[in-house]
């Protein structure tokens, strides 16, 4: 159960320190950091590595059989915290142009983001031991109902987006590389 909102704290601190480099750096430099140089290039790949982590950590350990370590909230509020500071990194590698692919997967993570934001208020709804295992009671019986089966639709909705996002990143990350790195 997520009865704090200790990581949205940590992420929020997270994105002070980012931004206070990233300012210190348009101060040094007189100029926004290309996506293709050192700085620029550097947040899009450790943001992409969060991102990565936030994709596959949170769901290895939810359906692992044998990984026991580490309650399942305080995995859920790692999600959270790395799928807020990795976005934030990519959006400040983006150098705020979002021309073809690389701009529709800035788009599928903002709608991703923002997804994370209705699925973590719903999951919130249901009431949960402190391993993040579903409570039944039978006094609200018909409203729990309810949250399970919007959890269910939301997860529907939220799985496929991360999925075109991976898929939209790996071109982007290929065609950049290319084109942007190893041609010039
Ligand atoms: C989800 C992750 C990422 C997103 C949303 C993203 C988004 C973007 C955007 C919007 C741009 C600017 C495009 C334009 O000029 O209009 C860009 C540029 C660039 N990105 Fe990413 N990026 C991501 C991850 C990465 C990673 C991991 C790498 C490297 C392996 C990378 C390498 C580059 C390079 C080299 C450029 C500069 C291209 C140029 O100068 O024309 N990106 N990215
Ligand atoms: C790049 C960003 C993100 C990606 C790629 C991502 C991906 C995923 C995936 C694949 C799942 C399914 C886990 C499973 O059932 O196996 C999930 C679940 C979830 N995510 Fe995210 N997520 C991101 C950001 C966020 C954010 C920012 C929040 C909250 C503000 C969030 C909240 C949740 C919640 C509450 C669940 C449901 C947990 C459950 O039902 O057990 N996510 N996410």
């Amino acid at each position: 159960m997520l009865r704090t909102n200790r990581e949205l704290w940590f992420a929020f601190f997270a994105a002070v320190m980012i931004t206070g480099i990233y300012l210190l750096i348009v101060y040094l430099t007189r100029a926004i950091p290309p996506a293709g140089e050192l700085f620029g290039h550097s947040l899009g790949i450790l943001g992409f590595l969060l991102i990565l982590m936030t994709e596959t950590l949170y769901s290895l350990r939810k359906r692992s059989r044998v990984a026991r370590w580490g309650k399942m909230s305080a995995w859920l509020q790692f999600h959270i915290f790395t799928g807020l500071v990795g976005p934030y990194m990519v959006l400040l590698h983006t150098s705020w142009k979002f021309n073809g692919l690389a701009g529709i997967t800035t788009l599928l993570t903002v709608v991703i983001v923002f997804s994370g934001f209705i699925g973590r208020y719903i999951y919130t709804r249901i009431p949960r031991t402190m391993d993040g295992l579903e409570i039944q009671n039978a006094l609200s019986e018909e409203a729990l109902r309810q949250a399970r089966r919007l959890m269910s639709l939301w997860h529907t909705v939220h799985i496929p987006i991360g999925m075109a996002l991976f898929v939209a990143a790996f071109v982007h990350m290929g065609a950049a590389l290319y084109y942007a790195t190893f041609l010039k």
